[in-house]
């Protein structure tokens, strides 16, 4: 099987279940004429999102790495009206292509993108009394995943679904010798989440016009 395989069957399913949206495909039009690189979660990804988000009734989300927006539009669009959602970007350049792509989506009021490492973003959030969150997406820097983890956790309440993007890295995950700190990042992670005894997780490969990857989700129980 090939990814001209993977990419046919993704763009067959797009076509049919996935409407097409001028919005979305403006942030990523904008995303690429400015240069960023082309990384956005695929629109059956996008829609994949935002069906979890309206099934969690998530008032609440936050997002690690907005990039031009394009999941971070997804997921607005699930919110309920009064519904928040928080998208952290360490790229002054990726948050100014993101704000003007919001309001295309109709979601620029109910979106707050900061800028800054996420690290350092998140005492703030977690003063500002933002949490808890009912859906958290972690798509950012994949080293520092642990850290996300962890701290994603103290802003979750018990039902807080938590979804992590490229867990899987065309199966570079199983290389318990691996030198990608990308990797070594997500394999520390996947450690924590099966210690943690306060959540129940699981992942799934994915092929498509990304290539094959996957994805992680955690439901915290207690
Ligand atoms: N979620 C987006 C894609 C995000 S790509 C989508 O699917 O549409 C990863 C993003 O994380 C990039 O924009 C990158 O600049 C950002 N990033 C990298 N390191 C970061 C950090 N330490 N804190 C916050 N964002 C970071
Ligand atoms: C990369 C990051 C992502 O979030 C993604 O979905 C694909 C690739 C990357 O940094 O290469
Ligand atoms: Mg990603």
């Amino acid at each position: 099987m090939s990814k001209d395989l993977w990419t046919a069957v993704d763009r067959y399913l797009t076509d049919l279940l996935v409407a097409p949206d001028a919005a979305l495909d403006a942030a990523l039009e904008t995303s690429a004429a400015a240069g960023l690189p082309a990384i956005s979660v695929t629109p059956n990804f996008g829609k994949f999102l935002y069906l979890l988000a309206r099934m969690q009734g998530a008032k609440n989300i936050l997002e690690f790495g907005t990039l031009g927006g394009y999941s971070t539009i997804w997921l607005a669009r699930a919110l309920p009206p009064g519904g928040r959602l928080i998208t952290l970007e360490a790229d002054p350049k990726h948050a100014e292509i993101a704000r003007a792509n919001l309001p295309r989506a109709g979601v620029a009021d109910a979106v707050d993108v900061r800028v800054g490492q996420a690290l350092d973003l998140l005492p703030k959030v977690a003063a500002e009394m933002r949490a808890p969150f009912d859906l958290i997406f972690i798509d950012a820097d994949k080293p520092n995943n642990p850290e996300y983890f962890v701290r994603s956790l103290e802003l979750s309440r018990v039902g807080s679904l938590i979804i992590v993007d490229n867990v899987i890295r065309d199966g570079a995950v199983v290389d318990a010798q691996t030198r990608d700190a990308s990797v070594q990042g997500v394999r520390r992670m996947n450690e924590l989440i099966a210690a943690e005894r306060r959540v129940t997780a699981t992942a799934l490969q994915t092929v498509g016009g990304k290539g094959y990857d996957g994805f992680a989700m955690v439901l915290v129980t207690s």
